[in-house]
């Protein structure tokens, strides 16, 4: 594996303005029947992707159909946001990537997932790691009764060598200086914020292209979001390519560059990020904004909520 390949020099690369078009849209659900692939393909860093996915269907227990035809991509050191409702299969999506699916009873029965060009469906987790795709999952899962550089040490159990392992670990108190602070801290007494650095720490120690991040800001209060978030922004600086699923619509299209929203597991609207931003729907749905960008009342946006369904 070639030695921090997250440090990068030179600007994230960004979606292009031909993609601009913030577009509503059915997804075409697919391809279990070969059917054409859908019109987003011709949107986004096309054949330059680092991650694309085609027409992604997902099955759970073989009965529960909860992705019907996802298609998206990423394009190398980019930054995308995933938005969406509860349920409306953002989680599943990053699982089906990463091949954590399997371990829910759940499979990929259609589509294609590609990353660099190569076919990485149906993978193991571990294999898709080593390509230089990680997953943070929802809930910053540490392992309490570690320290701070144990948890860390486990990220990066593949290294061969120590030398390598102690290059990694300082890349990452470089990059989290905080994490340098708590290095000897029993993570399971350390707050959201900071076991949400470290699970970000841990998954950066496998030297990822791509890291898929699943709420990171869920349960934090405001201070430690800006903070979580100003990790993200600095580990992007470095080329690190990011797909962040987010509740928090607001810090999640400061970051991205580009967006997607999903419901009842298609997609339904994406765009660059200032347009979503912008976009009507999102603002009121999303935001909680109205026309003139004054707060909504909760009342009000749940009012909305109950009205408003994208697929109406
Ligand atoms: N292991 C599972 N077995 C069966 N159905 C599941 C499983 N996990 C998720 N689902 C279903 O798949 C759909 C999508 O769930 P998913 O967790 O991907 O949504 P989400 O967009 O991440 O929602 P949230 O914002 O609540 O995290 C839901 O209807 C959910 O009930
Ligand atoms: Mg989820």
């Amino acid at each position: 594996m070639p030695p921090c390949r997250r440090f990068r020099s030179g600007e994230p690369v960004t979606h292009t303005s031909e993609s601009a078009t913030v577009e509503a849209r059915r997804s075409e659900s697919s391809s279990a029947a070969g059917g054409s692939p859908s019109r987003h393909a011709a949107v986004g860093p096309g054949d330059a992707a680092l991650l694309s996915l085609l027409n992604v269907e997902v099955l759970y227990a073989d009965v529960i159909l909860a992705l019907k035809g996802v298609s998206l991509q990423v394009a190398p050191g980019g930054c995308v946001a995933l938005l969406g409702a509860n349920g409306a299969g953002k989680s599943t999506t990053l699982k089906a990537i990463s091949g954590v699916i399997e371990s829910d009873d759940g499979r990929v029965s259609a589509g294609s997932v590609a990353f660099e060009g190569r076919a990485i469906r149906g993978h193991d987790t571990a294999s898709i790691v080593r390509h230089g795709l990680v997953h943070v999952m929802e809930g910053r899962r540490v392992l309490p009764h570690m320290t701070v550089e144990q948890n860390l040490i486990i990220g990066g159990h593949l290294f061969p060598s120590a030398a390598q392992m102690r290059r990694a670990l300082d890349g990452v108190y470089q990059a989290i200086p905080r994490l340098a602070d708590l290095r000897t801290r029993t993570a399971g007494y350390l707050s959201g914020g900071e076991q949400q650095m470290l699970v970000i720490g841990r998954a950066i120690m496998a030297e990822p292209k791509l890291m898929l991040i699943d709420e990171p800001s869920l349960g934090l209060a405001p201070r430690m979001v800006e903070e979580v978030f100003a990790v993200l922004r600095r580990l992007r600086t470095q080329g690190l390519a990011l797909l962040i699923v987010e509740q928090n619509t607001r810090v999640a299209l400061e970051i991205a560059d580009y967006g997607y929203v999903m419901e009842g597991g298609r997609i339904v609207l994406e765009g660059r990020a200032d347009e979503l931003r912008a976009n009507e729907d999102v603002r009121e749905f999303y935001l909680g904004l109205d026309r003139e960008g004054g707060r909504k009342s909760f009342r009000e946006v749940k009012h909305y909520r109950r009205r408003k369904r994208w697929l109406g």
